[in-house]
Order: structure tokens, then C-alpha cells, then sequence
């Protein structure tokens, strides 16, 4: 039974203000803290800001906050759920004492919280880590995947202040056996990028974005994927990586017109149409070993979407597009629009619903990609997540920065945890088969 629930407004990332959450039930205090997102699509549930100009910029929390101690707290004490055994009740309560489609009235943030936070008391009742907890509630089964770490180490789009159209270039160690190796291996590459792009770009281009990734002065995708493929060619690991792009093509993306512009960022309009932004994709693909391309097009651009997956074999991804949200890949489905989904818990509000929406998407033959925000928390939340679901891949930035690293040492942490339970009969590392 849950005892008490408090809130507070804590700092995220970028230092903005955003929601903390405490839980008490007999078992202990249980914590989270909410991310968010900078290139949030449409679709997505509400976070709820104050707009109060003269504090944090308009950014305070302190209306969610409140509505977390004065709303649901009272409301959610009072029904007594159990939390090892009421979660997806918990979650169906907080969406409907909400009670609008998008989360808007306590605000998803505000939720989120509350869920996450219950669902760490559920698996603490239970005497289970997080990441069993969550795999019996999507009734997935074992062994444990652990999840290739797609580690986003050039940033641009509106994560950086350098003129990059695209807002995230991934490495992937595909060809590693282990957690252990692969986060090794992706530190080496980042660490050796870092000596690519100062000799190239100077000792003042090595500054990192929003994800912890380098955020050199190229406008070009070409440009990142030749200082990706030196990088992994100079620590001697040709062959291992493959690379993803998230375009995050909404933010360039001019509905009125129908066109895309890749110089969006730089004051001077590079405009291409659908057509040319598909066959750059496609040149891209030949000439690296991109394996999985996000948001290639815009949230509403269903056209494009659906052409470019009928010409292309790769992992197609839909975040804006689908905005972890089961109507919108419903829809997807219907379209033939992608394959994959990017599952991000504040996009919708709870953790039911996102592991409701990683069922649907499975169930249709899809992927499912787990991701953090670019404003994003020392809350490690997501590493369980995606190994309860065996998504096979997860994203959580550069091997840099806390709240990046706190993923991939959870992952290490629960790798380290399960071979000493039983090795490759509890678990075992994704590799190239990850999708
Ligand atoms: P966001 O970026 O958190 O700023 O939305 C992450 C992404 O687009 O995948
Ligand atoms: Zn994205």
C-alpha cells in the first residue's frame, strides 16, 4: 500500500526544472525523476510548464508538482492499490483522474512521475530488480536481452548550436559479445572522435551537445559519417559498428511548401524537396553501414514515409511520427509508414501504456527502439525497461555526461548481476541480430 507520495522541482539536463517523485510504501522510499524532450513532436502527451515569465523562464514545474501533492497523491492513497500487483490499475487511475487525451490537466510530466515511481515500489515489494518487475508485467519471457547501445556521438539539429540539419548520429557496436565490450568499445571510438575532430576542427569544435556527443561546425551528413567511420578505423574496429541517423525532420520540415530545409539552423534556407531528402537518404545508406534511419521525415508527412520504407530495407523509426502513442501506429500499420517504434515513457504519460505500445508494435512485426530525451535525468529508469522488453536497442546518448552514463552502468550493472546468476541460460547481449 502506498503510504505517502511527495513531489518536488528538481533540475534536469539542460537545468531546467523538472519533476521529482517520492513514494513510500512499507517496502521503502522509491524515487524518479521525469525527462524532456527539446524536438517534442505533436502527438506527444502534455508536460505541463508554468509560464510564469520571472521564474526559470517560463519553465517551472511547480503546477505538476502540485498537482502530484494535492490531486493524485490524496486520490491514489485513497484507493489503496498495491503496487507489486496494481500497476497497470495505477496507471488507468492516474489517466483517468487526468482525464483528457493528452494528459494535459495534471500534466504528463506530472504523471510520469507517479507511475515510475510506483513501479520501482511494485518490483521493491516483490524483492525483484525493476527489470523483472517490468518483464512479468509485459508477460515477456526470458532469457534477458541486454540491449545494443546506440551511442548518439555527433549532435546537431536543435541539440547543438553548429549548423548540422540532423540532430543525431549513432554508433552501434554490433559485433561485440558482451555489455561490457560494447560500452568499452563505443567509449574508445568516442574518445579517439575526439582527436579526429580537434585535429580537423580545432581544440574549440570539441565541445558536446545536449547528448553528449560532439557538435563540430559541419553542415553535412557526409562530413559526420567520414569522422564516425576514421574514428572506428583508427582504435582498430573496422567492421564492428553500424551507424543510425536520427533526422528529426519535423523541425526542418515546411508543411505549407511540401519541403524540407537543411539550413534551417544557419539563417540561410537550403531547401529540398521530399523526393531529394529521400534519394540523400539512400546514397547514404550505400555508401555507409547505416542500418537505422529515425524521423527521416516529418510527424504528418505520411507519403514520404510510406515511399521510403517501400524502397528501403532498413530500420525505419517513428518518433515524432508516433509519439509512443498506439492510435498513431495503428495508423503507421495502416500506412506502411515505418517498422520500428521509438519508445520514450513521457511521450504518452505512463509506463503501462508505453509497454502497451511496445506490445502493439511487436505484434505487428516491429521493432522497438527505447530511448531517453535530449533533457534528460540521473533517473536509470530506461536500462530496465528495455531489458524487461528485450528491445535489443536502446539510446541514451554519448558515453559521456551523468545522465547518459547512468543507462549504459545500469546495463553493465544488471549484465554483471545476471552472469553471476546463471551467464547465457539468464541473458544474453543482442549483437547484430538486435532488431
Ligand atoms: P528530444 O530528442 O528528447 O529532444 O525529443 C530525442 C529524439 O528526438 O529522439
Ligand atoms: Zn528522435
Amino acid at each position: 500500500m502506498i503510504r505517502t507520495i511527495h513531489a518536488s522541482q528538481r533540475l534536469d539536463s539542460r537545468g531546467h526544472p523538472t519533476v521529482q517523485v517520492r513514494l513510500t510504501t512499507s517496502a521503502g522510499v522509491f524515487a524518479s525523476l521525469v525527462p524532456s524532450g527539446a524536438s517534442k513532436g505533436a502527438y506527444e502527451a502534455h508536460e505541463l510548464r508554468d509560464q510564469n515569465p520571472h521564474e526559470f523562464h517560463g519553465l517551472g514545474v511547480l503546477r505538476a508538482v502540485n498537482n502530484v501533492n494535492d490531486v493524485i497523491a490524496p486520490a491514489l492513497i485513497a484507493r489503496n492499490f498495491d503496487c507489486s500487483t496494481d500497476l497497470a490499475r495505477i496507471d488507468a487511475f492516474l489517466d483517468s483522474l487526468d482525464g483528457s487525451a493528452d494528459k494535459s490537466r495534471l500534466g504528463a510530466n506530472a504523471i510520469l512521475g507517479v507511475s515510475m515511481a510506483a513501479a520501482r515500489a511494485g518490483a521493491a515489494e516483490l524483492g525483484v530488480p525493476l527489470y523483472e518487475f517490468l518483464r512479468r508485467q509485459a508477460e515477456a519471457i526470458r532469457p534477458y536481452i541486454l540491449p545494443v547501445p546506440f551511442f548518439n556521438v555527433v549532435n546537431g539539429g536543435v541539440h547543438a548550436g553548429n549548423t548540422l540539419p540532423f540532430q543525431e548520429f549513432m554508433i552501434a557496436p554490433v559485433a561485440a559479445q558482451t555489455m561490457q565490450v560494447a560500452v568499452q568499445w563505443g567509449a574508445e571510438v568516442y574518445m579517439e572522435l575526439k582527436k579526429v575532430v580537434k585535429e580537423r576542427y580545432g581544440g574549440q569544435a570539441t565541445g558536446v551537445g545536449d547528448e553528449g556527443g560532439f557538435a563540430p561546425p559541419v553542415s553535412e551528413a557526409h562530413e559526420v559519417l567520414e569522422l564516425l567511420a576514421t574514428a572506428v578505423n583508427n582504435c582498430g574496429h573496422t567492421g564492428k559498428f553500424e551507424f543510425a541517423i536520427d533526422a528529426a525532420a519535423t523541425e526542418f520540415y515546411r508543411p505549407e511548401e511540401g519541403v524540407y530545409d537543411l539550413g534551417f539552423k544557419s539563417g540561410r534556407p537550403r531547401i529540398v524537396s521530399k523526393e531529394s531528402l529521400r534519394e540523400l537518404y539512400k546514397d547514404l545508406i550505400t555508401k555507409y553501414p547505416i542500418r537505422l534511419i529515425e524521423d527521416p521525415f516529418a510527424q504528418d508527412d505520411w507519403d514520404s514515409w510510406a515511399q521510403f520504407h517501400e524502397e528501403t530495407k532498413i530500420e525505419i523509426v517513428g518518433d515524432d511520427l508516433l509519439a509512443t502513442n498506439i492510435e498513431r501506429i495503428k495508423v503507421a500499420v495502416e500506412k506502411k509508414a515505418c517498422n520500428a517504434l521509438l519508445l520514450k515513457l513521457n511521450q504518452i504519460g505512463t509506463v503501462t501504456e508505453a509497454m502497451n505500445a511496445a506490445k502493439s508494435s511487436f505484434d505487428n512485426g516491429w521493432s522497438v527502439f527505447v530511448s531517453h530525451r535530449s533533457g534528460e535525468t540521473t533517473d536509470d529508469f530506461i536500462a530496465d525497461l528495455a531489458v524487461a522488453l528485450r528491445t535489443g536497442h536502446l539510446k541514451a546518448g554519448a558515453p559521456c555526461r551523468g545522465e547518459r552514463v547512468v543507462k549504459y552502468n545500469r546495463l553493465l550493472d544488471i549484465e554483471e548481476e545476471l552472469h553471476s546468476q546463471g551467464g547465457l541460460t539468464m541473458t544474453h547481449y543482442a549483437g547484430a541480430k538486435y532488431r
